[in-house]
């Protein structure tokens, strides 16, 4: 493109003969047809407004990332267009403006953008000494940030749970010693009791077992704790799926029975065998059903289903709770989230480093009032690496 042809041609409109004109039109309708082939080629959104923040140009990233339809939208106040943009702020200082964004349809997106406001010389100013500069708009340049923040928030939360990690091995190394010296003492208590006549006996006993007991479950509580959220090492064996999933179902039937949940199970009953681990495996459903019931209270379903096809080994576990909110749904694999009075934020966390641990992904799906879906995936083969073709020697 000749750069200089506008200016070459603005300098001589007036002795333009009419006959040049229809090829200078077509000249510049081939100028702006090359120039529109650039801004929809390119992944960052273009908007471009008036001073008063009507949008007279949109690029196809733009149409896309907001789900909107350039047709429809030019001459409209961007501010309608995109709810929750709030304009007048981002152009009160008239300056070059950086923010970010998320955007919930039609995809869940981050995205960063900033804003430009854009001044040409006046008309007739131009060549005078003292160029006069007019603001004609504003130029959005936006960017979709989803991928790195969402690395940026893995790496966070995996810091977050090292410190808690180091945090409970400190507690727990804490807690197990004086618990052991209870437990030392309470023994050598025990032997003393016994020299005494049994009618001072009895009733020391009872209080001396409720101690000890109560010592035994607050030293498994801290040893489950500690091993649910220290990295384990996987021991894996070929195992059916299904049956892990009838083993923590059948663990829980105390708490089905006593809330009066139906539980649904359509278990595929041609699943390959999968190399995982039985107990983890367990621990994560065991942790997904303790959800789905805590989320249904009494008098719900829960629909567990299992499935394969050629990548993964699905399992599926569709309950009739009260669902979770679009904001929630991001918020529940971190640590220490919860909506629960007693609960620990803990629960998923695991599950998905489980799952993960396994080559596996996690699917959430919640119809706010009417259920959550949770899917475990895993895969076929623990598949890590793959191999690319040979190249030439
Ligand atoms: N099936 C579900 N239906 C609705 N909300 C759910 C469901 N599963 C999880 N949640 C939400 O996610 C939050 C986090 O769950 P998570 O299992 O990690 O912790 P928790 O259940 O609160 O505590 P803990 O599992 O340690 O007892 C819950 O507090 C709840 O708000
Ligand atoms: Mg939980």
């Amino acid at each position: 493109m000749n750069s200089g042809f506008l200016d070459k041609l603005i300098e001589r409109i007036g002795r333009v003969r009419p006959e040049e004109v229809q090829s200078y039109l077509l000249r510049l309708a081939d100028e702006k047809g090359f120039l529109e082939t650039i801004f929809n080629a390119i992944h960052e959104g273009v908007i471009v407004t008036d001073v008063q923040g009507r949008i007279n140009y949109l690029n196809r990233a733009a149409c896309e990332i907001f789900g909107l339809e350039r047709e429809n939208c030019m001459a409209q106040p961007l501010q309608d267009r995109l709810r929750g943009l709030e304009w007048s702020k981002l152009v009160e200082a008239e300056k070059v403006v950086s923010r970010d964004m998320e955007v919930f349809y039609p995809q869940h997106r981050f995205l960063n953008f900033y804003v430009v406001p854009l001044s040409l010389d006046a008309p007739g100013t131009k060549r005078s000494k003292t160029v006069v500069q007019e603001m004609v708009g504003y130029a959005v340049i936006l960017r979709d940030i989803t991928e790195t923040r969402r690395s940026t928030e893995e790496t966070i939360q995996s810091e977050k749970l090292t410190a808690l990690t180091l945090l409970a091995a400190g507690v727990a190394h804490e807690i197990g010693n004086p618990l052991n010296s209870l437990h030392i003492h309470l023994q050598l208590m025990d032997r003393k009791l016994r020299k005494l006549p049994q009618a001072q006996r009895a009733d020391l006993e009872t209080t001396l077992a409720v101690a000890r007991d109560e010592i035994t479950r607050l030293d498994s509580i801290v040893q489950q704790f500690l091993g649910a959220i220290r990295p384990a090492r996987i021991e894996a064996r070929l195992e059916n799926v299904n049956d892990l999933v009838s083993e923590s179902v059948a663990f829980l039937k105390p708490e089905i029975d006593d809330r009066s949940i139906l539980v649904e199970q359509e278990l595929r009953n041609d699943l390959p065998l999968l190399d995982v681990d039985r107990n983890q495996l367990k621990q994560a459903f065991y942790n997904v059903i303790k959800n789905a019931f805590q989320a249904m209270r009494t008098g719900g379903i829960l629909r567990v289903r299992t499935d394969v096809d050629d990548q993964w080994v699905s399992i599926e576990f569709a309950d009739s709770g009260g669902g979770i909110t679009t904001e929630d749904m991001s918020k529940i694999f971190e640590p220490y989230f919860t909506t629960k009075a007693s609960g620990s934020g803990l629960g998923l966390l695991i599950v998905r480093r489980i799952v993960r641990e396994h080559g596996g992904e996690i699917d959430l799906a919640s119809d706010l009032g009417k259920g959550l879906t949770l899917t475990i995936r895993l895969p076929l083969r623990n598949q890590r690496a793959r191999m690319l073709e040979a190249g030439p020697r």
